[in-house]
């Protein structure tokens, strides 16, 4: 089928770009994706969440107001909600209290507009898409550009949607299945942060599973679906056990290069080679131009001096042996992995 690819054949490492090219236009945006692809990413991720009539939109939130205009739109004044997600609570809109229909009068805005003041210029100009629309965008790169560009699809708080009555599992296999996504050889990845989720998908599909590692924040093993601490899944033994229902991991980047107080990178750590060891391949995340990214009072105090050289951080990533990477920079990774 159009949408695989033989065996073998996809570009290593892989360049997958985190959010569309989102270091340059607002993320999860057709125009973030379609930038992506021109300056030659592999895969484009997007996040996905639910709408309250059971729609896939892309967003990296369910909470709408970070990177819409939801909460200057006085139509939806009475739609904002305080709510537990993943047991934290949370003020806001929400996707699940919308219809596809409202979202898409929804205009997508730059998340952190001081840092990137160029993304936030074509705010009100961009809708929020749904994976159809993804899809659509991508089959007609693929035939303009003439090589395939792979969807690397994260489901965003399943165990939530599913609590609500909007298990995204069914949904996300039908409509892959539908556009012609099937079997291991498509040119697909499902990845999440919650084994249950990934352990459905692996009962009801043979695409592609990634288990994502969080760093840096409390996790609710509850929602993860594991008696066991992202750490312990990083053992040896939590590798071997992720290759019965993945194909590879995508940690933090901590995980493989941890940084020191100073914010320096230090030596890798053995987690690349007991992912190899396991069968499973390797895609940290997030690698960005702008390491503060973060404005000051809401950068990690476990990484406060988290600076530096986005090309010596790629270098010494793929001197590490990942299989892919993670960025919002794809050019830049793209060049680095011709030129290294
Ligand atoms: O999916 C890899 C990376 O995107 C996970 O982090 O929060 O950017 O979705 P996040
Ligand atoms: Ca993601």
């Amino acid at each position: 089928p159009a949408t695989a690819h033989p065996q073998g054949e996809e570009p290593s490492p892989l360049v997958i770009a985190h959010r569309g090219a989102s270091g340059y236009l607002p993320e999860h945006t057709l125009a973030a994706y379609t930038l992506a692809v021109l300056q030659g990413a592999d895969y484009v991720e997007p996040d996905l969440v639910m709408t309250t009539d059971g729609q896939l939109i892309a967003r990296h939130d369910n909470q709408l107001e970070l990177t819409t205009d939801v909460a200057a739109r006085p139509e939806f004044a009475d739609r904002r909600r305080t709510k537990n997600v993943d047991g934290v609570e949370l003020t806001g809109w929400f996707s699940e209290d919308f219809s596809l229909a409202e979202i898409k009068t929804l205009r997508a805005i730059e998340r952190i507009p001081a840092i990137r003041p160029g993304n936030a210029r074509l705010d009100k100009s961009l809708e929020v898409p749904t994976l159809q629309e993804i899809i659509d965008l991508v089959k007609d790169l693929e035939k303009s550009q003439g090589r395939r560009i792979g969807l690397y699809l994260e489901t965003k708080h399943p165990t939530h949607f599913q609590h609500l009555g909007l298990a995204m599992e069914e949904p996300l296999l039908e409509i892959l299945r539908r556009n012609g996504y099937h079997g291991r050889h498509a040119s697909v990845y499902i990845q999440s942060f919650e084994v249950e989720n990934l352990k459905t998908l692996h009962r009801l599909s043979p695409l592609r599973l990634v288990q994502l590692f969080g760093s840096g924040q409390p996790y609710d093993q509850k929602v993860i679906g594991s008696a066991l601490t992202y750490e312990q899944m990083a053992t040896p033994a939590g590798l071997r056990a992720i290759a019965a229902y993945a194909d590879g991991v995508g940690p933090d980047k901590s995980y493989v290069i941890p940084r020191d107080a100073n914010g320096n990178l230090g030596s890798p750590t053995d987690f690349v080679p007991n992912a190899h060891a396991a069968g499973l391949k390797v895609h940290p995340y997030t690698f960005r131009a702008e390491n503060n990214f973060l404005p000051l009072e809401l950068r990690s105090s476990a990484n406060p001096a988290e600076h530096g050289d986005l090309e010596a951080e790629i270098r010494a990533f793929l001197d590490a042996g990942i299989d892919g990477l993670f960025s919002d920079n794809p050019d830049l990774a793209l060049r680095l992995r011709v030129q290294p």
